[in-house]
């Protein structure tokens, strides 16, 4: 009858045995085969446990618990080698792959704003900084508040078949459909809506879309934007509104921006102005942009004529201002663009420089 230690003496071989071959492996499949060699079903320690029946009991408590020591001894043996074995794998994989880490980032493209809603945008906030309301108004309008209310008379050439693209036949009709020409009418309309005591001060910026027959080219678009504003408050004057448009030509060209007021003709202002700013790109030396005369015409002002007042129902002694800007043209001045189509046409390598 086998002695205790002799089956130990066994178990003491075979461990050593499978220590030496986890020793030799270098493949991690290989240690797959060697585990089931050794720890398997018809491995030979297995074979000791299932002869242990026919021996006396506290024999098989000794002999048992010595079995699943060398058991647990050699499943860490192999899940050590396991271990090194994945971790060597994956240093030779990292020192072949050679991944550079010095190599810049794969680029994507970010879309970029149009150059003409970043105007809107800024526009928006100079005036929203000044207290004014900003609203963007009708596009279809009727001739009441693009032409009557605005004092543009019934035989005014801007109210021409050739200038103006009416919705409904002619403009010899009292309340014609059409779209509008000037974001001018939103003044008609806020004036005309608003409550009529004249002690309250209305500040408002209409921005939006504005439609006129003209034939499209390098500067002429039969779809612009304008950005019209107005401000009807008892004791305004003509010094106010000097300030509000240097301020705001200062806030969009650039501090340094010097602005000229010339006299000029609106049929819904009296006194008129034309407003020029110092060339952006030469300040006033004379370059291409500005024609070499150092000035830019930027915009149409004035204060606000007691004919519109009285069209609204207020009274001809209100007192207010009003200035009209074309947003692509300022927009063209600031960046030196020369083309007005540029901006509805969508290519990215325009968009781009934005
Ligand atoms: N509506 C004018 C245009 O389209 C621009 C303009 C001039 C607007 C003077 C105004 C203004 O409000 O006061 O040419």
């Amino acid at each position: 009858m086998l002695e205790v230690n002799d089956l130990k003496k066994r178990l003491e071989i075979i461990k050593q045995q499978a220590f030496s071959n986890i020793d030799k492996v270098t493949e991690l499949h290989h240690l797959q085969i060697l585990k089931s060699q050794y720890l398997g079903k018809n491995s030979d320690i297995n074979g000791i446990l299932s002869s242990l029946d026919k021996f006396p009991h506290n024999f098989r408590i000794e002999i048992g618990q010595a079995v699943n020591k060398v058991k647990k001894e050699i499943s860490e043996y192999i899940i050590n080698k396991s271990n090194e074995l994945e971790k060597k794998n994956i240093n030779e994989q990292l020192k072949s792959s050679k991944i550079d880490l010095t190599l810049p980032g794969i680029d994507f493209t970010i879309g970029h704003v149009n150059p003409l809603l970043k105007t809107v945008t800024e526009i928006s906030d100079i005036f929203k900084n000044l207290g004014y309301q900003i609203v963007s108004g009708n596009e279809v309008e009727n001739e009441e508040y693009n032409f009557n209310r605005l004092n543009l008379p019934i035989d005014h050439p801007a109210r021409d078949m050739q200038d103006t693209f009416y919705l409904e036949n002619g403009s010899d009709k009292v309340n014609c459909w059409l779209l509008r020409t000037h974001a001018t009418n939103m003044t008609a309309r806020i004036l005309s809506e608003q409550n009529k005591d004249s002690k309250v001060t209305t500040a408002i910026i209409s921005l939006g879309n504005v439609y006129r027959k003209d034939d499209d080219d390098a500067t002429h678009s039969h779809q612009f934007m304008q950005v019209d504003g107005f401000l009807v408050s008892p004791n305004i004057t003509f010094a106010n509104l000097k300030w509000t448009l240097n301020y705001f030509c200062q806030q969009f060209f650039g501090l340094e921006t010097k602005t000229r007021l010339r006299p000029s003709y609106f049929p819904f202002t009296e006194p008129s102005v034309e407003v020029d700013v110092s060339c952006p790109k030469c300040n006033t030396e004379g370059c291409s942009l500005c024609k070499y005369t150092g000035w830019i015409e930027v915009l149409g002002a004035g204060m606000i004529h007691p004919n519109v007042f009285m069209a609204a129902g207020l009274d001809e002694a209100a007192a207010g201002f009003a200035f009209g800007v074309g947003i692509e043209r300022i927009t063209m001045i600031k960046y030196g663009i020369d083309d007005i189509r540029l901006f509805y046409n969508n290519d990215l390598r325009f968009l781009n420089q934005f």
